[in-house]
């Protein structure tokens, strides 16, 4: 027999919006890493690029939690990605902003989850941790983007980028 899921449709319908936006920021980090190799940043290419592998971890830990509940993962649709960028900065400011939002996700859904099955609302924890680490470090790298911006080292900035 199959198990039953233990999962309540809101706490189903969440987690597949988790999912939903891992997929989608690991696909924007890929089209940002293909405008930057585009645009000879490549230390900024290989930084999204990692990012974007970096995701796929993150939807697959829902996964494995979905299935341990007794329910099953739905592949979604995922939007297409239009933003465009000239330079490390826009890019660096559209990935402050995706993770802000994600990070807003999940805090969201971690109240409703602390009501509605404390099983969920433990899971995410680690992913506002994860996103609030995010969001700190994108906005550190926007910090030393602004003083290569003004020290004109952008090509240092971005060999680095990853350090
Ligand atoms: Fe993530």
């Amino acid at each position: 027999m199959l198990v039953k899921s233990l999962l309540s449709p809101n706490m189903k319908k969440g987690l597949q919006k988790s999912l939903e936006l891992e997929l989608y920021q690991s696909n924007l980090w890929k089209s940002l890493a293909n405008q930057m190799q585009r645009l000879g940043f490549f230390g900024s290419q290989k930084y999204f690029l990692t990012e974007s592998a970096e995701e796929l971890t993150h939807y697959q830990i829902i996964v494995e939690f979905m299935n341990d509940m007794g329910d099953c993962a739905d592949l979604p649709k995922i939007d297409a990605i239009t933003d465009k960028v000239k330079t490390i900065g826009d890019a660096l400011e559209i990935g402050y902003e995706m993770e802000m939002e994600v990070l807003n996700h999940y805090k969201k859904f971690y109240h409703e989850a602390d009501e509605d099955d404390c099983a969920v609302g433990i899971f995410l924890q680690q992913f506002v941790t994860i996103q609030v680490q995010a969001v700190g470090h994108y906005g550190d790298l926007l910090a030393k983007y602004k003083v290569a911006e003004e020290t004109k080292e952008i090509l240092e900035f971005d060999e680095h980028i990853n350090d």
